[in-house]
């Protein structure tokens, strides 16, 4: 078991796994929900908690593992308290998304892709946030930031 993993079985421990578990226990079909629900509390989906879901409801580890796998929004390994969506499609290329990207691995300490050693932030490149008009432009959790210079990012940061 790596320390990571030691770390996220002390912060969400069995017995809180067991209240998910027993909420849906006559609901058929209500794996991503009991998946969705551990993830929230945890941040992601620990190997060791997965096998005490596969124990609880019956459903085979390997089952776990292709819907934990297939949906983009599981993630089997640490993520940060704050989700960062960096926009570096065309229209926020163009206004310079490239140097608040840089600014941001900058300032977190780590590349696009990884998660900050505080676990406070994940740093993501997506392809268009749909909000080209505020290019460039970012996403923390659900606020959308626009127009965003590298000038901007320790403001925006400091306020998670
Ligand atoms: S290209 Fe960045 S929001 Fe559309």
């Amino acid at each position: 078991m790596s320390d990571k993993g030691s770390e996220a079985e002390d912060k969400f421990s069995k017995s809180e796994v067991d209240k998910i578990l027993k909420k849906y226990k006559n609901e058929t079909g209500s794996l991503i929900a009991i998946l969705q629900e551990v993830q929230e509390a945890c941040g992601y989906l620990p190997r060791e908690i997965l096998i005490y879901i596969s124990e609880g409801t019956r459903v085979p580890l390997s089952k776990i593992y292709g819907i934990v796998t297939f949906y983009a929004q599981f993630s089997l390994i640490p993520r940060g308290r704050n989700t960062i969506k960096i926009c570096q499609g065309t229209a926020c290329h163009v206004k310079g998304g490239k140097r608040v990207l840089a600014k941001l691995e900058r300032v977190l300490g780590i590349k696009a892709g990884q998660t900050s050693s505080d676990l406070k932030f994940t740093l993501e490149i997506v392809r268009c946030l749909g909000t080209c008009f505020l290019a460039p432009a970012m996403m923390i959790n659900y606020d959308y930031f626009g127009k965003l210079t590298p000038d901007k990012v320790d403001n925006i940061l400091g306020q998670y």
